[in-house]
């Protein structure tokens, strides 16, 4: 099978250039995936898969029906939004939509996905059962992922595969990890409420802007010395909106921030954690606080016997010698994590960054490119752990 796979891949790798480049050329932002849904709908009709679309709003889902009985279902999930960013890189094919660009390689994650259909739709009869090929919109957005789920994209899933690029690895290497890939999300708002006075006449009034100083300051002393640090936590205030002149003192400030953290237990206890110092803090100098936490994407928490399916697939597709296995999580965040309350499931990280180059631009900015012949290490590696997926005793 797995010479099978590399042989069609090799074929295909030309037209999957063409498919990379074509849906880099035409981003498109989070939720208005159009095009690239239309797109993406076409390809798979025409490997013979059986499609649905709008699905998840922009979503689009192609089924892969094998010959075997096997009522065991893999999902494989891509997404394909773009984001606001105008693109710097002078490439050929850079975007053509101003202000908009694929600088997370969500065009190479949807490519990967259709290299995956295309070569195991020309392999079905080997397949034991059902592949499920989700393409979600709006990840950058941490949306996607629930409208799919809500569509019915996880029902009878027994298992999910995700792949995400990973600049800081060579390409044609394979990053794998197991257990905590990335970090939940959440996000935090702040509001101290004081008293307005004379700046002349600090002890007249409720200073918000020097409490909420204070707030922020006990919040990041406290991380160090309450919180396990072995079981990392990461508050950053991003925006601090108060005051109305430079000789008045605050009677209001808003603080917003995100809240990172990998371990469930903990993430669970943050709310709380969060209220009792604002709350120590205000009342300690008569302020007034209203703290909202909203909870966002948990943390991807890659299944074991998935990861090591993975592992096996992309060791065997390339050697040892290209596959690391990722001594750190990332606190970065990623909406794949909303499938695994439905089924276990197991991200990889696709390098693409350029060997030759000192250094490749990070994700998310506008000079970020990605060595495309990562792109056949991807679709060899998908296509071949799923092709295994019904050996292994995985989930
Ligand atoms: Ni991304």
């Amino acid at each position: 099978m797995l010479s099978n796979i590399k042989d069609l891949a090799t074929k295909l790798a030309p037209r999957l250039i063409e498919i990379r480049r074509h849906l880099h050329s035409h981003p498109e932002l989070s939720g208005q995936e159009y095009q690239t849904a239309a797109f993406v709908a076409g390809v798979l009709s025409s490997s013979g898969l059986q499609v649905q679309e709008g699905v998840g709003k922009t979503g689009v889902i192609g089924e892969l029906q094998g010959i075997g009985e096997s009522n065991r279902i893999l999902a494989i999930r891509t997404d394909m939004d773009a984001l606001p960013i105008q693109e710097r890189t002078g490439l050929d094919f850079a975007s053509r939509a101003s202000g908009i660009m694929h600088a997370c390689g969500h065009d190479v994650h949807t490519t990967v996905g259709l290299g995956t259909a295309m070569i195991l739709s020309q392999l079905a009869e080997e397949l034991p059962g059902k592949v499920r090929f989700l393409f979600q919109p709006a990840e950058e957005i941490a949306q996607g992922a629930s409208w799919m789920v809500k569509d019915g994209a996880m029902s009878d899933v027994t298992a999910i595969l995700g792949v995400h690029v990973f600049p800081s690895i060579p390409g044609g290497s394979v990053g794998l990890r197991y257990g905590a890939l990335t970090a939940a999300a959440d996000d935090l708002e702040i509001i101290i409420i004081g008293e307005s006075g004379h700046g002349a006449r600090p002890h007249e009034a409720v200073d918000a802007i020097w409490i909420a100083s204070q707030v922020i300051t006990t919040l990041q002393q406290a991380i160090s010395r309450t919180q396990n640090p072995l079981r990392p936590v990461v508050l950053s205030i991003g925006q601090i909106n108060g005051g109305r002149a430079p000789n008045v003192i605050a009677d209001k400030v808003e603080l917003k921030g995100t809240v990172r953290s990998l371990h469930p237990e903990t993430r669970a206890n943050l709310p709380a954690w969060i209220e009792t110092i604002v709350a120590n803090v205000c009342n300690s100098y008569g302020a007034k606080y209203e703290v909202n936490y909203r909870q966002g994407v948990p943390s991807v928490q890659n299944d074991y016997m998935l990861t090591q399916l993975l592992q096996s697939a992309a060791e065997e597709a390339w050697g040892c010698e290209r596959v690391q296995v990722l001594p750190e999580p990332s606190l970065g965040a990623e909406d794949f994590s909303v499938y695994l309350d439905y089924a276990p499931g197991s991200m990889f990280r696709l390098g693409v960054g350029f060997k030759e180059r000192p250094t490749n631009y990070p994700l998310h900015h506008p000079q970020f490119e990605v060595d495309e012949n990562a792109i056949i290490t991807g679709v060899v590696t998908m296509a071949y752990a799923a092709s295994k997926f019904w050996n292994t005793n995985a989930s």
